[in-house]
């Protein structure tokens, strides 16, 4: 099984679901001597292998596969309808349909059967926990499990169910928060206060991100107790990056200041770059995936007619840092 404390480059690519993470790029850090990390997320367990495959063509270094526990979850009616009426208008002007807000798995038992069958060398996890039956099965195949989570109960929840490695967000980092609870507001203690407090309360191997854009912050967190850092944003305009144009483009512009919370695209919280689409939907409800399904046609059209108001542009708070250049560049400019 994979000992973290052997990487060459305490930096974990972050995956990145929707298109930025991908083979190359997790080919490249892993190289590099970080640990690359594929994005299992949205993806058919076909996609998923085909993935792995490709980035085992090019190098027999350290890979993770990150999977999402999309848990059970029956949205409020009528907010959601209220919700979809007022996304009408801005559909409208798109020239699209609304999608239909169902509820689905992402594909679970395959990409779990995957996983197993092909032995990634670490699996991640995000949006829950899997089952101790699960986090046996996993270690049963030599492969690293690691659960994602974002306040200290989840991390002691994770450990009771016999997870083997923690990836602690703070609430600084771009895309979704992993929180489990659909309806909790995210924790809100800064990462290194939450590290210290994970890693007083566990004893397993911890990675730690959300905000980490430099080497110097890359030596804080490893400086506590972590064997490495979980990075994104500061990947996101990699050449490598499958990140798309409106993105990259918003990403370089410096009028793009601020970053917000919100539920507006997916129904879950997450950290994009603030637009108008942001600002005016503060209180859309609680509905994963439902909010992902009903918006993927307006973000699709968005990003087809370069519309970075209506797009999602996932990010973290520290993205004005965030540099263009090679995965292997990135990496060393990280490296402390
Ligand atoms: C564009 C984007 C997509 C993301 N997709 C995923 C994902 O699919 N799975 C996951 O566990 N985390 C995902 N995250 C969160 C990262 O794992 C990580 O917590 C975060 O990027 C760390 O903060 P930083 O962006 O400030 O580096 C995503 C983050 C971004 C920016």
């Amino acid at each position: 099984m994979l000992d973290l404390r052997g990487l060459a480059v305490p930096v974990v690519a972050a995956p990145m679901a929707g298109g930025p993470s991908t083979p190359a790029l997790a080919a490249a850090v892993s190289a590099a001597g970080g640990l690359g990390f594929l994005a299992g997320g949205y993806k058919s367990a076909d996609q998923v292998a085909a993935e792995v495959e490709a980035v085992r063509a090019v190098t027999a270094a350290p890979l993770g596969v990150n999977l999402f526990v999309v848990e059970p979850y029956q949205p409020d009616r009528g907010a959601l309808d209220a919700y979809r009426r007022s996304l009408e208008p801005e559909a409208a002007r798109l020239g699209v349909d609304l999608g239909e807000p169902r509820w689905d798995d992402d594909d679970w038992h395959a990409k779990l059967d995957l996983v197993l069958d092909l032995r990634p060398d670490v699996v991640s996890f995000t949006f829950g926990c899997p089952s101790t039956d699960v986090l046996r099965r996993i270690a049963e195949q030599g492969v690293l499990s690691m659960v994602t989570v974002t306040s200290i109960a989840e991390a002691r929840l994770a450990v009771a169910r016999g997870a083997a490695s923690l990836s602690v967000q703070g609430p600084d980092a771009g895309g979704h928060r992993g929180t489990w609870d659909l309806e909790t507001e995210p924790d809100r203690a800064p990462l290194l206060e939450l590290l210290s407090r994970v890693l007083d309360a566990v004893e397993l191997p911890v990675v730690a991100g959300g905000g980490v854009a430099a080497a110097v912050d890359v030596a804080s967190v490893t400086g506590l107790g972590a064997l490495a850092a979980q990075v994104g944003t500061a990947y996101l305009l990699a050449d490598e990056a499958g990140t798309n144009p409106v993105h990259r483009a918003a990403l370089s512009d410096p009028a793009w200041a601020g970053t917000a919370l919100t539920r507006a695209y997916t129904g879950r919280w997450a950290r994009g770059l603030t637009n108008r689409f942001i600002a005016e939907h503060p209180t859309a409800p609680a509905g994963y995936p439902h909010l992902h399904h009903l918006t993927a046609p307006l973000r699709a059209a968005a990003v087809a007619a370069n519309d970075a108001q209506v797009a999602h542009m996932w990010a973290g708070t520290h993205h004005g840092r965030t540099r263009s250049g090679s995965a292997t560049e990135i990496t060393r400019s990280l490296t402390p």
